[in-house]
Parts: C-alpha cells; structure tokens; sequence
C-alpha cells in the first residue's frame, strides 16, 4: 500500500526519494510522486504509473534541495492518476498521506467554503489544506501540524513539509506506520526500516498517536495532546540490499525457489533437530487454552485454516477462524481461556491489526504468527511467533506462505506434545516428518516443466476451479487466489464434497478442475469429485503424489506428482505446484507478474 520517504538532509535528496520509492515499489502502487524544497519554494514532481515515469518526469524537469518528501500512492480515493498522485500541496505546505481520512469530505466543505481550491480527488489532499489554514492562523509550522493530526479521523501516516521552514521534516502515525531514521547529519522517515535501510539501521518506531518533528540532527516526538515523548532508538535488521531479482524473471519465480531455505530457516527457530525437541517456547500456555481463535486475510488466512486441521487433529484443540475483517464485527464470544492467533507477512495489515487488538481490550492472550519483525502486530501481540521468510517483494505471497505453514505446523504439533495428546513416538513422528519439508519442496520444484506444459492449457481458460478435502480445502483456495491475482483469471477454490451442491453447475466440456489430492484417508472420496467432474467434460488436472497418480491414473487428463511426504507437511510441499501454476500461467498471459494491478503488497486499510 501506499509508501513514505522523508529526508531532512544537508545534500541534495531527489535521487535518493525516489531510490527510497523503489524500495517501496514491492508494497504495490499506480503513481508516485516527490517534492523538495529548493531555494526556498515547493518543487513537485508526479506521474501515474512507474516509478521511471516518475524519474523521467524529472530528468525533463529536474528539482532538487535537502529537504523532501515522496511518495508512492495506491488509490483509495480517486483514480489513479498525475493529478491524485502525492504529494499533495497548498499554502506552502506539502504532505503525503497513507491511510483513508474518514473525515476528509466534513474537513474539505469546512475550509472550501474558506476559500480553499482544491485540486485533487483525494481524502489526502486535506491535510495540507488544513496545516494551511492553521498556518493562516498565524500558527507556526509545529502547532499547526498538531492542530491538523488532532482534526483528522481515520488511519494514517502523514509526512509534511512547510516552504517557510527549510530543516523541519513533520510526521504523524495513527493506524499506518512510519519509521524516523537517524544519522549524525540527517534524518528520514519511512513506511518501514527496509525503505530506510540503504541510509541508516539507527530507527526509532512512531507509536500510535504519535507525531514528530526532525531536523538533520534533532529529532522530537510528541503525542497528539501535545506531551513530549522519548521512544527508543532501535538497529533494524532490514538489509538494504534485497531488490535483487538474480537469475530469476520475477521476484514470485525467485521466492518460490527459496521456499526450501525459508522453510528450512523456520524450522530450525522452532525444532531442534540433533535433540529432535520442540524448542520450549513452543510449549508455553498451551495447556490452560480451550480454544484457539484465529484470524488473517488473503494467504496468511489461508495458512490460518489450513492450521486448524493441525491444531484439531493433532492437539484436540478447538479452533474458530475468521478472515480479519469480518471476525470483529460479528461480536464474537471470547472466553477466559481463548487463545487468539494473528497470521500476517507484513504484520501491518490493518483488518489483522485490528482484529488482534479486539481480542487485546478483551483480555484475550494474543500470539502473532509474522514475517517482519518489529511491524505493528507484532509490537501488539502479547507473544510473537515469527516465520523466516526473508523479505517478500513478490505481491503473491509464496515463501510466506509456507513458511506460516512450517511454524503452525510445528505450534499446532508442540501444543499436542504440551497437552500431552500424542505420545513421545508420534512427537518424534511428527518432527521427522516436518524436518523433511525442505529437502520435499527442493523435489517438488523439480517437477517445474510438468507445471509448464499444464499452465499452457490454463492460460487459455476464462474460469478455473480448485478442489481440495481437508487440509487441502484451504489449499485448494489458495491456489484459486494466486490465480486470480497474478493471471486475472477467473477461479474458485471449493471443498471437494461441495461441489455437487452447486458448483458442478458451472462445469462445460474443457473447464480446468485442479484437484489437490496428495493420497491420505480421503484419497478415495475426492477421487469419486473427481470422476463426478470428468463425467461432465472437466479438464482435471491432479495434484498427488505416487500412489495417488497410480490410483488414479484413468481419471484425470494431467497428473502433477508431489513428492511421497508425511501428512503434516503435504500441503506445504503441495503449495509448489499450486504456485508454479499460477506462475507460469501469468508469464504466459504476459501480465506483471510482481506488481498485478489493483494489488497492494501490505494492505494497511481497512
Ligand atoms: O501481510 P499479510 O500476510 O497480512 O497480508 C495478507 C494478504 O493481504 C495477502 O496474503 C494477500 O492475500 C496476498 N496478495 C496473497 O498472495
């Protein structure tokens, strides 16, 4: 979603805004955007699309100046165009805006009928107009950017410059994160650590309802009521040097090879594999929990359900879990003993965010399952459970993906040996089967122009199905996301023993049916799906391993073979082929694979 950089420096920062927007390219964006204060008036510089649009846009028109503000938009309010793109200026005041202002329509009529022009679409553009109006007020540029933070209402992370006050760099966090950078010379502000990271690890983390003012040595930090705080100062670990794409096309392909590192890596934070032991924070407060409630969007909610099978199966644990941002809103009833768990690559997505800290103001211990340390769910969380993934630039999350499965697997099998439901050989059984995963998925992956040939046909397809039964159900519906979100077409994922209550209804003579069906104890029940869809002239397209494919050989028109695996880990080794599909169905089709359109990498509102 949309990206901040800030500098207040004692050089020239053009180039360096828009190095910074390329570190942010992978949240997703439609234009983008900078402003520098040069010789004492606001330069600024926009254009919709890229970010070269935006680099040529200042090699026709070069401006430059120490102090700047940049932007990368992904439009909520208004298309996306050079007119909506921040920053957004007026009255000497210049802001870049990420979030919604849900006030912003109230705020515009109050200061259009002031005399306020307005030139965008936006809920952004207000802010400026109100620092402005303070500013009129005869404010200076600190009071008056409180003043307007303490008017807006809604999510938002606010950077903001003033013509008159050549060294201040302002910025003000509700909602959406915004990071201060520090050097001895100069100081920056960013969306995250990464975005910051080829300047400075010295960060300091906004909390909620902060602002700041920063100068190139000072740095100030208030809350809203205008009481001076101190937050510490931290070293990120966020490397500066991951926009990397090696011998890879796009950085999907790249992650979906790293799965066996980032699986392995995840592991081994979990399992110590010469003593073949859980690590013991695996254990804790599992025996005292009645029910475990989870919540994710997209992907992550995906490995949330897909855990619920682990959790069940294996710990006798009851789970309840809800996409995000609908778990909130249904009133759910919390019980002293709920658990509740937060799954999220970024940690910063806002539906996530919010359904943890309802569970929080309910006293519900909360565990975050998250890729990015330091991110808000998990500063939030009570306890954090992290993957390993490494940075993810992809849009369409993979190695995340697995490795959320990898470290619910290993929660879901260390809860089991902490409630004491299975016995000291099926905890040895299990951990085997886990610490196979990498060496499984580095199989998998071999199985790549089996995948090509198959994603040929598909790519051809206007609506493609996804079965699966059990823990293959969740999968099944990733599978149909991925999809949709990298090739644009049109797919579904349903529970295999659904299909005849409606859906069989949309299979045609040629209709791709892909059906993920590794052999287990329901092997033979999606099997009779599969022959229900064959009948009726689906292509189907089976995703089993050896045994499977002998099984059913007759009945399917392609068979992508997975590796023989232990159960727990099937679906993390079948996610490889469910990927490369989606993959190479989008090479085919030519989209932009890394960045599909309307796509956010980090969805930060609500
Ligand atoms: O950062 P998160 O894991 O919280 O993000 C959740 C979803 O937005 C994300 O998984 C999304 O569905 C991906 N584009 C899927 O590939």
């Amino acid at each position: 979603m949309c990206g901040i950089i800030g500098i207040a420096g004692t050089t020239e920062t053009s180039e360096r805004l828009i190095d910074g927007l390329k570190r942010l390219e992978y949240r997703g964006y439609d234009s983008a955007g900078i402003a520098v204060l040069q010789e004492g008036e606001l330069q600024r510089r926009r254009a919709q699309g890229k970010i070269r649009n935006l680099e040529s846009v200042v090699r026709d028109e070069p401006c430059d100046g120490p102090l700047g503000i940049a932007h990368t938009r992904w439009a909520t309010h208004g298309k996306p165009s050079t007119s909506n793109a921040h920053p957004h200026a007026f009255g000497g005041v210049a802001i870049v805006h990420n979030g919604i202002i849900e006030n912003f329509r109230e705020l515009r009529e109050e200061l259009a009928q002031k005399g306020h022009n307005f030139e965008s679409e936006t809920d952004s553009e207000v802010i400026a107009h109100v620092i402005a109006y303070y500013l009129g007020k005869g404010l200076a540029m600190k009071e008056a950017f409180r003043e307007a933070v303490n008017r807006l209402r809604g999510a938002y992370a606010v950077a903001a410059i003033s013509k008159d006050n050549p060294d201040q760099l302002y910025g003000a966090r509700r909602g959406s994160p915004l990071v201060i950078g520090r050097t001895e010379t100069e100081s920056f502000l960013g969306s995250d650590a990464i975005a910051l990271a080829e300047w400075t690890r010295r960060v300091i983390y906004l909390e909620e309802d902060d602002w700041c003012m920063v100068t190139p040595t000072e740095v100030e930090i208030y809350t809203m009521d205008g009481k001076r705080v101190e937050r510490p100062e931290q070293v990120s670990n966020a490397t500066p040097g991951f926009a990397d794409k090696g011998e890879y096309r796009h950085f999907m392909e790249k992650e979906i090879y790293e799965q066996p590192d980032a699986v392995g890596r995840t592991l081994s934070n979990y399992i110590d594999p010469v003593e073949r032991r859980f690590h013991s924070a695996n254990l804790d407060g599992w025996k005292s929990t009645s029910r475990l409630l989870g919540s994710a969007c997209g992907t992550a909610f995906y490995a949330a359900a897909t855990s619920k099978y682990w959790f069940e199966r294996y710990a006798r644990l009851p789970v309840e879990v809800d996409i995000a941002s609908e778990f909130r809103y249904r009133s759910p009833v919390l019980l002293d003993s709920d658990r509740a768990f937060f799954v999220s690559q970024s940690g910063e997505t806002a539906d996530t965010l919010a359904a943890l800290r309802y569970c929080k103001a309910s006293n519900v211990p909360t565990v975050a399952v998250v890729n990015v340390p330091e991110s808000s769910i998990d500063r939030d969380a009570d306890t954090t459970l992290f993957t390993y993934a490494g940075t993810e630039i992809g849009v369409a999350s993979t190695k995340a993906f697995t490795a959320q499965l990898t470290a619910l697997a290993c929660v879901a099998a260390g809860a089991a040996q902490a409630r004491d439901e299975l016995s000291a050989n099926e905890i040895g059984d299990l951990i085997d089967g886990l610490l196979e995963a990498p060496r499984m998925l580095n199989e998998a992956l071999e199985k790549v122009s089996d995948v090509e040939e198959i994603a040929r046909s598909l790519s051809k397809a206007s609506d493609v199905l996804y079965l699966g039964r059990g823990q293959f159900y969740p999968l099944a519906m990733e599978g149909a996301l991925k999809l949709k979100e990298i090739s644009y077409i049109h797919a579904e994922g349903y529970a295999a023993g659904e299909l005849k209550h409606g859906p069989i209804a949309l299979i045609e003579e040629g209709t791709p049916v892909v059906v993920i069906a590794p052999y287990d104890e329901l092997f033979e029940k999606t099997i009779s799906n599969v022959q229900e869809v064959a009948a009726r002239g689906a292509e189907v397209i089976l995703i089993t391993d050896r045994k499977g494919a002998k099984l059913a050989v007759d009945d399917a028109s392609a068979i992508i073979e997975i590796p023989e695996c232990h159960p727990v880990i099937q679906p993390i080794v079948a996610a490889v082929p469910i990927q490369q599909l989606a993959y190479y169905t989008a090479v085919l089709k030519g989209t932009d694979v890394d960045q599909p359109r309307n796509l956010a990498k980090s969805v930060t509102v609500e």
